[in-house]
């Protein structure tokens, strides 16, 4: 693995990070929303990726169901199958954004080295989202009945309830989905976002 990818050369880029950001009129980058299943990360994702696309920005979702049934489909919930699943999915981040796209990514993403791989790949346009409304909301939600079947034993290596997830230490930002409601969280998240992909900040 290693010597393979070492004889191959790096391919020479022809068009400029900057030239397509300045087509665009705005900067690429990964808005990466985290946190426990039911915290909104979907929901969120979509909704700023609408609005964002209504006003003209490039945009593009990542979402753990659908990257699930295509690119990951060979991938589990054991520890060293989530670690690939989000690895595939920072590199291809990395590279929607070097292309100067905006890329919203739904992914529970529980551990902190992936997520500090992903931001690595992505380099600065990262931003970390942090959704947070506790486990309990969460457990209350349960939009696709995931947490009643994993109290149940039914589904093994539940994030939050039989594998863990480890807390962002300096996310970008943090919403508690339980306290600030959907409307409200995507103002803030835009208001965010068009700041943070500004072309000149
Ligand atoms: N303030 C809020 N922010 C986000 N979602 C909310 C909020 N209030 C209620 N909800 C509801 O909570 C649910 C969140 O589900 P969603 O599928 O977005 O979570 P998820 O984080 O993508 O979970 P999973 O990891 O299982 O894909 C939705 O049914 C949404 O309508
Ligand atoms: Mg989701």
């Amino acid at each position: 693995m290693a010597l393979k990818s070492e004889i191959i050369p790096t391919g020479k880029r022809v068009v400029e990070t900057s030239d397509l950001w300045r087509r665009n009129g705005h900067r690429g980058g990964v808005m990466w929303f985290t946190g426990l299943s039911g915290s909104g990360k979907s929901t969120l994702a979509a909704a700023l990726e609408g609005r964002l696309f209504e006003e003209g920005y490039n945009v593009v979702s990542l979402d753990g169901d659908n990257l699930r049934h295509g690119l990951n489909a060979d991938l589990g919930f054991a520890p060293d199958d989530r670690a690939e699943n989000i690895r595939r999915v920072g590199e291809l981040a990395a590279m929607l954004t070097h292309g100067g796209m905006i890329v919203m990514t739904a992914f529970i993403s529980p551990y902190r080295a992936d997520r500090a791989l992903a931001r690595r790949a992505a380099g600065e346009g990262f931003q970390e989202i942090f959704l947070d409304p506790g486990l309990e909301i969460c457990e209350q939600r349960d939009p696709k009945g995931l947490y009643e079947k994993a109290r149940a034993g039914e589904i093994p290596d539940f994030t939050g309830i039989s594998a863990p997830y480890e807390v962002p230490t300096a996310p970008e930002m943090t919403i508690d989905t339980g306290a600030v409601t959907i409307t409200e969280s995507v103002e803030i998240l835009h208001d965010y976002a068009t700041r943070a992909f500004r072309l000149f900040a």
